[in-house]
């Protein structure tokens, strides 16, 4: 029996979207299904510390993201949901690996390079930002997870972790690393409604779970080009196809291709997407709402997440601990 770890993280720094559950929610909770080993879900709150959020708004995306995965579905009798800043061995775990970072690995990292661009100078880059693939890794390692679902702009993260767990094994003549593995090679990006990619940053994104009035008015605002609502239309070139067909059934993929190349109005489409969405979520969404009122249940499932996580941290910091000669 294969006895695989899954764990997978999101950062608190917005309400959860459409491209959230897509690259990490959907996937995460569909291989929880059938895995035989542990799976750990986490709310991110020390790497969204590196935005500098507003401490209220803070806290209250740490609801929102905690009651977006129980919504969705997560067990917390099955599935360690817990806050990364509730685990303290991961930051002994983070500096044991930056002392085995070699810096031209992170100066390769696409998020700090996307910083240069934007900022230009060395002065204005913290180093959290610079950091973070390491406190990545470190979240990945300590639980020694086999399986971590993101999207295709985590990938590299994914490749940073590998390599410092190859560092560290090799450094120390060890297999106590374990490089993790993405689900899958090919991953979905879920365009925004400007047709970048979904994220929070850009704020082009689509709640996961809002009001009707908003989903339509976010749909209705989806990009499209200017072409006549009889004239016949290139399903793979539209964003609101791109991410209708990440929800919709087979049957219902191919009626709207049909519909698309034959011609029809784009407001007929957004509708079409915006009944599916509404459909798809509805009974979520409610038990989203539920969750969300009761914040001290969501605080008594998380700290009961941390407690079950630390077990396991602590177990293997101290096996690290031991490994690099710190205790004998
Ligand atoms: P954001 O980019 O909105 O700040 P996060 O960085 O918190 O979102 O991402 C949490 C998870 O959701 C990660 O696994 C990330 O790869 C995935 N994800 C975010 N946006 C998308 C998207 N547009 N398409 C697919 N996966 C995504
Ligand atoms: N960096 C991820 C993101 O921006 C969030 C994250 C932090 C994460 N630590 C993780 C995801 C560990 C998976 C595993 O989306």
């Amino acid at each position: 029996m294969n006895h695989s770890t899954l764990l997978t993280g999101i950062k608190p720094t917005g309400v959860p979207h459409l491209g959230n559950y897509i690259g990490a929610i959907q996937p995460a909770l569909e291989k929880i299904q059938n895995l035989k080993g542990q799976s750990y879900l986490f709310i991110a709150d020390y790497h969204a510390l590196t935005t500098l959020p507003d401490p209220q708004e803070f806290k209250q995306n740490v609801y929102e993201v905690t009651s977006a995965w129980l919504a969705c579905g997560t067990d917390p009798n099955k599935t360690i949901i817990y806050k990364q800043s509730d685990i303290p061995e991961l930051f002994e775990l983070y500096w044991v690996l930056s002392c085995l970072t070699p810096k031209g690995l992170l100066n390769r990292s696409h998020s700090y390079k996307a910083h240069i661009q934007e900022k230009k100078e060395d002065f204005q880059i913290q180093m959290g930002v610079f950091n973070y693939p390491i406190l990545m890794a470190a979240d990945i390692l300590l639980f020694q997870s086999d399986f971590v679902p993101v999207g295709s702009d985590q990938l590299q993260h994914l490749e940073i972790t590998r390599d410092l767990a190859g560092k560290f094994n090799h450094t120390f003549k060890t297999s106590l690393m374990v490089p993790p593995e993405p689900l899958k090679e090919e991953q979905t990006s879920l365009p925004g409604i400007d047709g970048r990619k979904m994220s929070k940053s850009y704020n082009n994104h689509i709640p996961l779970f809002c009001s009707s009035e908003e989903l339509k008015k976010k749909i209705m605002k989806i990009k499209t080009d200017s072409l006549p609502p009889t004239a016949p239309k290139d399903p793979q070139a539209s964003i609101v196809f791109q991410i209708y067909k990440e929800f919709a059934d087979a049957q219902q993929i191919q009626d709207l291709e049909h519909k698309l190349k034959k011609g029809c109005s784009w407001g007929e489409v957004k509708l079409e997407l915006f009944e599916l969405l509404e459909k798809k979520f509805q009974t979520q969404k409610e038990t989203y709402q539920e969750f969300l009122s009761n914040k001290k249940k969501l605080d008594q499932i998380l700290n009961e997440g941390a407690v079950k996580a630390r077990i396991k941290a602590k177990e293997f910091m101290q096996q690290v601990r031991k490994t690099t000669g710190i205790i004998h």
